[in-house]
């Protein structure tokens, strides 16, 4: 949004021929609609270029009076536009720096990537494309990313050298670290491949900012965390000790090696555990997914439930609230601290079914099944050290999310049935893409 408004002013700036003077007044102008679309009314923003606003002299010695009108006009439709977007308060997040998103070809990385290009960033975007799940899904999201302006590259996290060069060669301003073996009940089956990722890859990750600290690096923890022992809604200092399943300790891990990284060399590290995220470009091995797939083409689903019949609850959020949530930790920089970002509002499993349903227009052939062992019978964030510190809130209802997540569905599927293929992932392989980062060498700091 931010850079179409500054496009569509120097445009205006050249179509007026203003002076320099005046077009940098109408940036400016524009740019503090932006920051306070949520606390002014259309008329106070109105009255902000009247004939009692002090930019008036200014204006009316350098311009005639319809540019003011048109200048008041632009600033009034983009504040309501603003509004009705419910987008607050830009300088929470990162705006004009160079970014690294890792897992950008992943759900959240995406969406990351794609909000923080929004925001006029120099965005770098690094993803193996594994196949834990389909992989035309993760070139779809690096296909848009790249034409929003994303630089993306098929890359390793594990590739110590790779990323040395790439942060030699752009200094990065923040550091995203999503990329990671997700996945409750994989992790019964294959337990080396988190520890391989997501705590191996993660030291490397923590190595490459031993000596740039001050680079903030704020990555991808989970509610997994909170096994045994947690009371309800979980809160940050509650017993994180005695993890369910090997996925949640590995999350665990990293919040352990980033304290000592910041401890050791002041490595500025902030993990967020979120909350089963959900929205367009979802993983398909998540519940949301599976339910829509399932429900949309008359296949049964299955229903979790506890030995005792209780129902299990999930305390599912918007990708938009976490997205919102992690580019605020980006900018909020802790030294070390680790956030809860959730909704703070579970929702019973066969409530979400029931949701899906009403979204669909279609009933659920539901087949009751006991829960593993591996699973939490309820997640529910406590949010307050989020909102408290970084003014955190989230913002989606979930049946609004679950109606935006099935219209994308919708679009996705069909895409897939017309064969409209994406590029393949090795288009993004550093050699195709960069070939001068190949052949450059990492300067050693
Ligand atoms: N989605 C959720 O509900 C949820 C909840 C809690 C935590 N998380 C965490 O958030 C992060 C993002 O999750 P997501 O839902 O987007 O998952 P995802 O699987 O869609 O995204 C992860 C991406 O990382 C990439 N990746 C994996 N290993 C890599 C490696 N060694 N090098 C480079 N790329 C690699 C994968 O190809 C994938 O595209 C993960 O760390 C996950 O554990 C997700
Ligand atoms: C939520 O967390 C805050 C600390 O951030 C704590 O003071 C409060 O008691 C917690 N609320 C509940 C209901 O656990």
């Amino acid at each position: 949004m931010l850079p179409l408004l500054l496009a569509l002013s120097q445009t205006l700036s050249q179509t007026l021929s203003l002076s320099q003077a005046l077009s940098q007044a109408l940036s400016l102008s524009l740019k503090l609609s932006l920051s306070h679309s949520n606390s002014l009314s259309l008329t106070q923003t109105l009255s902000l270029f009247s004939l009692s606003s002090p930019l008036h002299p200014f204006l009316k010695r350098h311009a005639s009076m319809r540019c003011i009108a048109v200048l008041s006009a632009l600033v009034a439709v983009s504040s309501a536009y603003l509004k009705q977007m419910d987008i607050t308060d830009l300088s929470a997040y990162p705006s004009d720096s160079t970014i690294l998103v890792t897992g950008a070809a992943g759900f959240i990385g995406y969406h990351l990537a794609a909000s923080l290009r929004e925001l006029n960033n120099v965005v770098v975007g690094i993803d193996s494309f594994n196949d834990y799940y389909d992989v035309t899904l993760k070139e779809a999201r690096a296909h848009k990313l790249e034409r929003l302006g994303v630089v993306m590259l098929n890359v390793d996290i594990c590739d110590e050298s790779m990323l040395k060069t790439l942060h030699a060669r752009y200094k990065f301003d923040y550091i995203g670290h999503l990329a990671a073996q997700a996945g409750v009940r994989y992790s019964v089956n294959h337990p080396h491949q988190y520890v391989h990722s997501n705590v191996d890859c993660f030291v490397t990750m923590l190595e490459l900012l031993r000596h740039t600290p001050e680079v903030p690096l704020v990555y991808a923890s989970s509610s997994s965390v909170y096994g045994k022992g947690a009371s309800i809604p979980f809160t940050e200092d509650e017993c994180s000790d005695r993890p369910t399943n090997v996925y949640g300790a590995t999350k665990r891990m990293n919040e352990l090696l980033a304290h000592a990284y910041n401890h050791l060399y002041g490595v500025k590290a902030t993990g967020l555990r979120f909350f089963t995220v959900f929205g367009p470009f979802g993983r398909p091995d998540m519940a949301p997914y599976i339910f829509t797939d399932r429900i949309s083409r008359g296949l049964p689903i299955d229903v979790y439930h506890t030995a005792n019949n209780e129902e299990m609850r999930r305390d599912f959020t918007h990708v938009d609230d976490i997205v919102d949530g992690f580019m605020r930790a980006m900018k909020h920089a802790a030294p070390y601290d680790v956030f809860n970002i959730g909704r703070g509002e579970p929702v019973s499993v066969p409530q979400f079914i029931e949701m899906v349903e009403s979204a669909l227009q279609k009933k659920a052939d539901r087949h009751d099944m006991p829960a593993h062992d591996a699973e939490l019978m309820v997640t529910f964030a406590n949010t307050s050290h989020a909102m408290r510190k970084l003014g955190y809130a989230p913002r989606v209802a979930t049946q609004d999310g679950v109606d935006n997540f099935v219209a994308w569905y919708d679009w996705y599927s069909k895409k897939l049935q017309t064969g409209a293929g994406f590029p393949g992932k090795d288009t993004y392989l550093p050699a195709n893409k960069m070939p001068e980062l190949l052949t450059s060498t990492p300067t050693e700091q």
